[in-house]
């Protein structure tokens, strides 16, 4: 007899999921692409929304996610919360765990905030986006659409360019698509870019690899994934001026035709427009971004069925 695989509670990061964990997700996730389908597999449960840094679209899927399933979802966003009135994160989750959803959704300021969740609350944790460390939906709901349009994930080169070291985004992408085999390049101004970029991941036949410029990065590429610029996350100016920044990597129509002829343009939203690109790509025919936030629901939805559906 063997014994059952106990149901993984949590999912707060992409590092540490093999290959075939990334894959279950993304095919389980594909049920729900394109159609606006709903189910009953969450009827009965309470998801939590904690989001206490601002977020649209990630907050706004994560809702549309639950009730498309029949959870019942409760929304708490910092400025209303008892955070403002000096609460702790864990006298937040330990309160919230008392009422025993089933699952909570936490985006936080500092890395690390979504597993101390985890650690005082039964409920599954989700993490939304943790400072600087991890966005683990984003990166699968990132996979979910390169592998739609290309049919696969491995032997892809993806070029990330930006604001790399404040960008969550990156290092979950980084992880997840290393893990799944794609070449990685990253590029964006020194000041912005990790002094250790093989810390980033671990494992994985794919490679990581710097580029010195924009034209190098996207040189044959198959995807083109921009960052935002992460002013809340400087301390400093890290970039001279926003002039400068967007000459040497904004991406335009010209530096795109360097990529492959059935390339796309990623990115993870909010834009700022005309910073990372130039509206001619970022509305023009290669662009997938809509494509992502459409995505993101059904990765979403994939996510609370697997940590919280079933009995
Ligand atoms: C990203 C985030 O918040 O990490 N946005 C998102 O979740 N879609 C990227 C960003 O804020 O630039």
């Amino acid at each position: 007899m063997t014994a059952a695989v106990p149901r993984q509670k949590d999912l707060l990061q992409i590092r540490g999921m093999t290959a075939d964990d990334i894959v279950a997700i993304l095919d389980a996730a594909g049920r729900w692409t394109g159609a606006s389908g709903a189910a009953d597999t969450l009827t009965g449960r309470t998801v939590v929304n904690l989001f206490l840094e601002p977020s649209t679209r990630t907050r706004v899927s994560f809702e549309i996610a639950a009730g498309r399933l029949g959870a019942m979802v409760v929304n708490i966003a910092a400025t209303s919360s008892s955070i403002v009135k000096g609460e702790s994160l864990v006298d937040t989750a330990r309160t919230l765990d008392a009422m025993r959803p089933d699952a909570i959704v936490v985006r936080h300021p500092s890395a690390g905030a979504p597993a101390i969740v985890a650690r005082h609350t039964k409920a599954s944790v989700v993490n939304a986006g943790d400072g600087a460390h991890e966005h683990p939906t984003q990166a699968l709901l990132d996979a979910l659409t390169i592998r739609g349009r290309f049919g696969r994930l491995d032997g892809l080169r993806v070029a990330i360019v930006g604001d790399i070291v404040h960008s969550r985004v990156a290092r979950s992408n980084a992880q997840l698509l290393t893990t799944m085999g794609s070449d990685v390049v990253f590029c964006g101004p020194r000041s912005l870019m990790p002094e250790a970029m093989v810390s980033i991941v671990e494992g994985g036949p794919g490679r990581l690899t710097p580029a010195s410029s924009i034209e190098e990065a996207v040189d044959g590429a198959d995807v083109v994934m921009m960052l935002r610029v992460q002013h809340e996350r400087q301390q400093a100016a890290f970039v001279p001026s926003l002039g400068e920044y967007k000459s040497r990597f904004r991406l335009d129509a010209a530096r795109l035709e360097r990529a492959k002829p059935e390339a796309i343009v990623m990115h993870p939203g909010p834009v700022n427009r005309g910073v990372e690109m130039t509206p001619e790509v970022a509305d023009g025919p290669q662009s997938v971004i809509l494509e992502q936030v459409a995505n993101g629901v059904a990765v979403r939805m994939a996510v609370l069925e697997m940590l919280i559906g079933g009995n």
